[in-house]
């Protein structure tokens, strides 16, 4: 038995990540058959950004929430019981100004949660959705895994340092990159995608 969680994050329409994600989290579920699929389109279901009900909620007992507050609060916990839930998660996003999709960024900062997802020790903060695998599916108009663009991705560094503060630290990185590379740059990183996807799976 696995559960997968789906989070798709590219607001263009045909977005080769969030293509690229449906086919390898299909593909998982389809070598799982006991498997299920949860999926969150935030493209589609944008997340409210964090408002000053859920940055003031998270610091108060649930019995001194007001109405704002309690549904940011169940927003949240809706969320994280979609990460506590799943074995394997696959996230994918477009690359936007060198970094993942806002609407992304909304779904960590409700999932980023101390007392649920992670916990303050004295010797830093130790992850509670431990022992799940993540796939992280990313797609750029330019090159970003080798040469001058390492230092300008902040995609991935940012999603591993998330994904480890709530204790996932077995991440796979599937690029799309290139695709505005030349005539057939998007075929080609498409392509490779694909093969990286297909070895995934296998
Ligand atoms: C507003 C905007 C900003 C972008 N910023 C970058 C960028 O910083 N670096 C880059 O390589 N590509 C950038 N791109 C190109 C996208 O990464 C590229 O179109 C990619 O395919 C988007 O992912 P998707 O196909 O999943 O939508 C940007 C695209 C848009 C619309």
């Amino acid at each position: 038995m696995s559960s997968i969680l789906l989070v798709t994050a590219s607001p263009r329409p045909n977005s080769f990540s969030t293509q690229i994600a449906i086919e390898l989290a299909e593909l998982l579920l389809t070598s799982n058959a006991a498997g299920t699929l949860v999926r969150r389109d935030l493209a589609a279901n944008p997340l409210p950004h964090m408002d000053s009900g859920f940055a003031t909620a998270i610091h108060k007992p649930a019995e001194a929430f007001s109405a704002a507050e309690a549904a940011a609060i169940r927003l949240s916990d809706e969320l994280v019981a979609e990460v506590l839930a799943a074995d394997t998660l696959v996230i994918g996003t477009a690359f936007i100004n060198f970094n993942i999709t806002s609407n992304l960024k909304s779904w960590i900062d409700y999932i980023g949660r101390a007392g649920k997802t992670f916990r303050y020790t004295p010797s830093g903060p130790e992850g509670l959705a431990k022992g799940k695998k993540a796939y992280v599916v990313l797609a750029s108009g330019g090159i970003y895994s080798h040469g001058s663009g390492i230092a300008l991705d902040h995609a991935t560094p940012y999603l591993k340092s998330v994904l480890a503060l709530v204790g996932i630290t077995d991440v796979e990185v599937i690029r799309i990159e290139g695709v505005n590379r030349g005539s057939d740059g998007a075929a080609n990183a498409v392509n490779t995608a694909r093969a990286q996807v297909a070895r995934i799976a296998a």
